[in-house]
């Protein structure tokens, strides 16, 4: 008989028997995409580090939703970045803030589509951290209260799935009591469960302009080496009553991704964020990648690693190609 017995190249001879034995494949209804809104009318403002991606003013907002529907995207999360900073984050919670206004345009347009309110307060606070301060301290337990009202207000304007992104502890708990005593009873709480204190935000805090104005975020965000403590916090909050989790980032936290989606029952979303994101777009514009190439590959190992859903900067163009 000729050698070797086993050839794994049979299988790869043509694009038609390559695309039968293909394991993963990526479709627009895999996508969430996000929306930095902005107070202002007729705003399109590019970020610079985020090529492609813009601050956008309401009625730009409803027109890129309108898009990701006719695309096929079935979701968006939305960031809003107001005008009025302060201590408390004041404006994120207000029933006429930049978010719930957005909320309530984009599902006046496109009510099938589904919105994903991002609930933490470092956008919306004047020293950049994601609670309220005590001294130089970030205090948990006064901050609950003031996610939970957020989480009510955005709920209130028709966001059909709420995403705490503060990593606060017991901030499922309080969310779920609040939304629950405001008859918000059928709206899904997305945790951000296992969220690193990562590098790669890096261009979203000049999207949301929510760079803290001192520290960082290691106080309340994991630890990039810690893999057991992603399992502590997957059921912390599903104990608390998470009906999605996520990982985030996703690139560097493939493992991550997959070991969550083996530890629990419920969908797992990964965050392909916004460092992922420029670097794809710097080494394209360099031209020492394939943008479109590493752009399907990377989104392709995220679902491969086990993700159900990815929210990606990527959604629409990603979309267009497939
Ligand atoms: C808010 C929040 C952040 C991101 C999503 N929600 C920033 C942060 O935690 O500093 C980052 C998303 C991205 O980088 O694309 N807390």
């Amino acid at each position: 008989m000729a050698f070797p017995i086993h050839r794994p190249r049979r299988l790869r001879r043509s694009a038609v028997l390559r695309d039968m034995v293909r394991e993963t494949t990526l479709e627009p209804s895999d996508f969430i995409y996000p929306l930095f809104v902005v107070d202002g009318r007729d705003v399109r403002r590019p970020i610079a580090s985020m090529p492609g991606i813009f601050n956008l003013s309401i009625e730009h907002a409803v027109a890129e939703a309108k898009q990701a529907k006719a695309l096929g995207v079935p979701s968006v999360i939305l960031f809003g970045i107001p005008d009025q900073k302060d201590g408390r984050g004041t404006q994120g919670y207000a029933r006429d803030g930049i978010v719930q206004r957005a909320i309530r345009a984009i599902k006046e347009a496109v009510p099938e589509l589904q919105v994903i309110a991002d609930v933490c307060l470092c956008e919306y606070t004047d020293h950049g951290h994601c609670g309220v301060l005590e001294g130089d301290h970030v205090a948990n337990d006064a901050t609950l209260p003031l996610l939970a009202q957020m989480a009510v207000t955005c709920a209130q304007a028709g966001a059909d799935i709420i995403a705490p992104s503060d990593m606060m502890d017991g901030r499922i708990a309080a969310l779920r009591r609040s939304m629950d005593e405001a008859h918000l009873v059928d709206t899904p709480i997305l945790s951000y469960a296992v969220k690193y204190a990562s590098g790669f935000y890096g261009p979203f805090r000049e999207a949301a302009q929510s760079t803290p104005q001192f520290g960082d975020r290691r106080g309340y965000q994991m630890d990039p080496a810690n893999a057991r403590e992603a399992l502590k916090e997957l059921r912390l909050d599903l104990d608390e009553g998470a009906d999605m989790v996520m990982v985030k980032p996703a690139l560097s936290y493939l493992d991550i991704i997959h070991r969550v989606k083996e530890h629990c029952q419920v969908p797992v979303v990964a965050y392909n964020v916004s460092g992922e994101y420029a670097m794809v777009k710097a080494a394209a514009q360099n031209g020492w990648v394939d943008g479109n190439r590493v752009m399907m590959e990377i989104l392709t190992s995220i679902k491969r690693a086990g993700a159900d859903l990815i929210i990606t900067y990527h959604a629409l163009e990603a979309s267009k190609l497939l």
